[in-house]
């Protein structure tokens, strides 16, 4: 039988491409991991032939052998009018197909899509919440006989946050959340607008929420202002008085140092407001939908704090956080909206992991070492696990790099530096020396799945999208893993998820009696490594003691 391939491709920032075959998802990658420009994409960049391109080559087929392209841009009408928006025509690779087989679908629509695709639910109600999506006017899903608020939005309006219920592939929009559109630190307009926000004020980037995240632990609350406040029906009233309070925006290099409890303890009140409001807009989606299954994704999806409170007090018994929630996925979704509505086929069971990217072959990684080796030296390893296992142990820190590379934001294992989480001073190391960055932002544990109830509250996330506390008792043990409010946002590893990355973890726990490793991404300032040359480029310009391409151990020349 004709296999049936459709491409998403999403334009903006986190640009990507995603071939789905039959309805599952066999390549996608991010535009930055190819530039190595962190976040890469802009609004009139619709060509991606990069990453067209990488996804074409892996399977090995031509864009004639397409059916179906999907594409999702901030504003779909220049998508679709490309010709004569900007007043010039921008060729591109996928010219070379007829008109009728590129069609757009809305922003939030593609994150839903991407959410109930990648999740194992027949079934199920559907939260997008992100900073924002496209415009009133080009939304592609139909608002007859759906809740909207405002209910007096305009043409000018753009979405906040969406509900859905889903079956058998298709959709229905159950709540729509728009705002008009608000840039400064003045007025809020949507849940994740106000973590962006507030992430411009304090790093001057709204791309750095996950920082905002990671200290917002160090912070004390304020209780004597509120940032919003949840009405009837869980509409949210946003406030902009309390910004009056807060004059120190980041401006240079020591406002961070300067202003670091101030800013702590509005990083600790925003995400606070942004748990209680999530929370809020999940059980009104449970009690509306009556449906035991949520799928959750857009950006703030990440905020794995806020993730707990959902799956523990939502109501929903069966909750997927999707793990390319932010806008890298929505080309997935652009995909399997293709494939499901569009083509009208029929849902395949995934099980999910977000390796996409492509294998690199041993001869790629050793072409890449050769072409190196006045500046690296290697071997072949007999066995890579204990080897790099006794190497973490004797505090060596070592990017690991096996497989195809994570699609999502988060290393899972395949593309992660990996280091001791017994020693403490690995944290201050790591982000000296390797990451370059804030000493204050925490590291994650990768832990076997069967001994993470001996150290976590929460058993099971292979995703790193949930915190979990650390159990009293155990915390001595991992300290360069536990956050100073004694959490950590733990990945769980087992042997059919990461067969490699499992045999590594375990040969770490022969040795140190210890079932985990501190496990953050693959990179130094830059977007997560994806080819061995990247890798190699790593080790050489950061503090790594040495890399794991597959089976070889490369360390850098004296
Ligand atoms: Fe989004």
């Amino acid at each position: 039988m004709k296999n049936i391939y459709v491409l998403g491709l999403c334009y903006s920032h986190d640009a990507s491409a995603c071939l789905l075959k039959n309805g599952i998802p066999i390549v996608a990658i991010q535009k930055e991991r190819l530039s190595r420009k962190k976040h890469d994409g802009l609004i009139t960049d619709i060509d991606l032939k990069d990453c067209i391109n990488y996804c074409l080559e892996t399977e090995n087929i031509d864009i004639s052998q397409i059916d179906l392209v999907v594409e999702n841009s901030p504003t779909i009408m220049y998508c679709k009018e490309r010709d004569n928006i900007l007043g010039f025509k921008k060729e591109r690779l996928l010219d070379q197909l007829p008109d009728n087989k590129i069609i757009q679908v809305s922003h939030h629509l593609a994150h839903a899509y991407c959410a109930y695709g990648l999740s194992k639910f027949d079934d199920c109600a559907v939260m997008i919440i992100d900073g924002q999506g496209n415009y009133k006017e080009d939304l592609t899903e139909k608002l007859n006989d759906v809740l909207v608020y405002p209910d007096n939005s305009e043409s000018s309006y753009i979405e906040r946050e969406s509900f859905y219920y889903f079956s058998n592939g298709k959709y229905k929009v159950l709540r729509k959340n728009l705002s008009t559109v608000h840039k400064s630190f003045v007025r809020f307009s949507g849940l994740g607008h106000l973590y962006e926000i507030v992430s411009s004020y304090v790093f001057r980037s709204r791309f750095d929420a996950g920082k905002l995240m990671g200290l917002a632990p160090y912070g004390h609350e304020d209780t004597a202002f509120n940032m919003l406040e949840i009405k009837n029906n869980s509409e949210i009233v946003y406030y902009n008085d309390w910004v009056k309070n807060f004059i120190k925006p980041n401006r240079s290099d020591n406002s961070l140092i300067e202003n670091f409890q101030e800013y702590a303890d509005l990083a600790m009140k925003t995400q606070n407001e942004l748990e209680r409001a999530s929370l809020a807009m999940a059980k009104w989606l449970k009690t509306v939908s009556q449906c035991d299954n949520l799928a959750y994704s857009g950006g703030v999806a990440l905020n794995c704090s806020a993730n707990t409170k959902i799956i523990v007090d939502s109501g929903f018994n069966h909750v997927f956080i999707t793990p390319p929630a932010s806008d890298c996925g929505i080309s997935i979704g652009c995909a399997f909206y293709g494939y499901l509505n569009i083509l009208n086929q029929s849902k395949k069971q995934i099980d999910y992991l977000d390796y996409l990217g492509k294998n690199y072959s041993d001869s790629d990684i050793v072409k890449a070492l050769t072409d190196n080796n006045d500046k690296v030296n290697f071997h072949k390893s007999i066995n890579i696990f204990k080897e790099t296992a006794q190497l973490i142990s004797g505090n060596k820190i070592i990017g690991w790099f096996q497989g195809g590379s994570e699609f999502g934001p988060r290393a899972l294992g395949n593309r992660s530096i990996l280091a001791d989480p017994r020693n403490f001073e690995m944290k201050d190391k790591i982000n000296l020396l390797i990451k370059k960055r804030e000493s204050f932002r925490p590291f994650a544990p990768s832990v076997l799945e069967e001994k993470a109830g001996d150290f976590f509250s929460v058993a099971i996330s292979p995703f790193m999208l949930l915190t979990m506390s650390v159990k009293n008792d155990q915390r001595f043990k991992i300290p360069a893993v536990v956050h100073v409010d004694g959490t950590s946002r733990i990945q769980t590893v087992n042997e059919q998820q990461n067969s490699r990355y499992y045999k590594l973890i375990k040969e770490f726990y022969n040795i140190t009696d210890v079932p985990m490793v501190l496990n953050t991404s693959f990179n130094s300032n830059e977007p997560i490594v994806e080819t061995p040359e990247d890798a190699i480029n790593c080790l050489l310009e950061s503090g790594l003691d040495a890399i794991c391409l597959g089976d070889y151990i490369v360390k850098k020349n004296s």
